[in-house]
């Protein structure tokens, strides 16, 4: 019986070394231990010893179960110790780790300066309005006071959808003048910023699509003064209050009379060279041409119903990469489309 208890104790020393989870524990407790375990198995067979060696065996198997209870208590300590360990470990926190940084988009260089520009106007009193990309031929033309036949209508530069020409991706933003006077009665000062389409190759200064901004101001007694008055305001707003703007003569057919706006090169100061080379912003010109405008045609305004007797006004239509490029000093037009991120984070 000596060795039968000795057995036993062995056995559970071993399976209880091999735990690996507390909950096990209460399983071997009950194996050994238990009303049914093997520890009182044995000591079920006590009634056949001898009067002098019952208390001995007694003795033995109480001993043996106090090592079992204990060893059981040990083993519960060392794997709670262990599991506690593992989440430590688990979910440390290493402070001096770089933190992983997000990264935050921010705004094109277009949308800036078309922001930039909507805000000038809009703190002239302007309304933004927004038009469709695919217009009338009539409102790209027609209304524009281009007739049938004109240059500018020439199906090598113009993407038609239609075959008979009536529908158009729009050249201009210009239609917005005529959709804007037929929709509204004067006072009105808008601005209307969107896509235009012609049939250019790509290059450093061309592309199939590009941005403009139309402006158009109608009123009693508007002259060429406001025109200048505005343009020159948005200018000095846009680059900086010490750019120069020049004025200059031009032909458009739906403004009579019509200018062009340039403002004096960034790069050569109007000099036309730097150290002896021709300037390669301005091609030598000493300025760079922005936008056309002028007073918006009699015949236009009475083709929208506005009574050119009473009413004058001006409008103006700008490219937005061409006015990005100066004022970032941007000098290949394609790095505006290519969203290469190299780029686009320098603003
Ligand atoms: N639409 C003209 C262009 O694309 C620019 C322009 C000129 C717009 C004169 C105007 C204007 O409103 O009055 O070249």
């Amino acid at each position: 019986m000596k060795q039968q208890l000795e057995t036993i104790e062995k056995k559970a020393r071993e399976a209880l070394a091999e735990v690996r989870e507390s909950a096990e524990l209460e399983a071997l407790r009950v194996k050994f231990l238990g009303k049914k375990g093997e520890l009182t198995a044995v000591l079920k067979k006590m009634g056949s010893l001898s009067p002098e060696e019952r208390p001995q065996m007694g003795q033995l198997a109480n001993q043996i179960r106090a090592h079992i209870e204990q060893e059981i208590e040990t083993r519960k300590t060392e794997l709670a110790a262990a599991a506690l360990d593992m989440k430590l470990t688990a979910e440390a926190i290493d402070v001096t780790m770089p933190p992983k940084t997000v990264p935050i988009g921010h705004k094109h260089p277009m949308s800036i300066v078309l922001d930039e520009m909507k805000e000038i106007f809009i703190g002239m009193g302007y309304d933004v309005v927004d038009g469709p990309e695919v217009e009338l031929e009539s409102y790209n033309f027609t209304k524009l006071n281009t007739p049938a036949g004109h240059p500018a209508r020439d199906r090598q530069d113009t993407f038609y959808t239609t075959e008979d020409d009536s529908v158009l991706l729009r050249t201009q933003t210009s239609p917005m003048q005529i959709r804007v006077m037929e929709s509204r009665k004067p006072p009105i000062r808008i601005i209307s910023p969107g896509r235009v389409y012609r049939k250019d190759e790509v290059d450093a200064t061309h592309s199939p699509m590009f941005h403009q901004m139309e402006g158009l101001v109608i009123d009693k007694g508007i002259t060429m003064a406001d025109l200048k008055g505005a343009l020159t305001q948005m200018v000095k707003l846009l680059y900086g209050e010490d750019s120069v703007v020049r004025f200059r003569p031009h032909h458009f057919p739906f403004t009579e009379p019509s200018c062009e706006v340039d403002v004096r090169c960034f790069k050569c100061c109007g000099e036309g060279e730097i150290e002896g080379h021709t300037c390669s912003t301005c091609h030598g010109e000493g300025w760079i041409e922005i936008l056309g405008a002028g007073m918006v045609h009699p015949w236009v305004l009475e083709g929208c119903g506005i009574d050119p007797n009473e009413y004058s006004g001006f409008a103006f239509g700008c490219g937005v990469e061409r006015m990005t490029m100066n004022r970032f000093a941007i000098n290949d037009l394609r790095l505006i489309f290519e969203n290469d991120t190299r780029f686009l984070e320098q603003f």
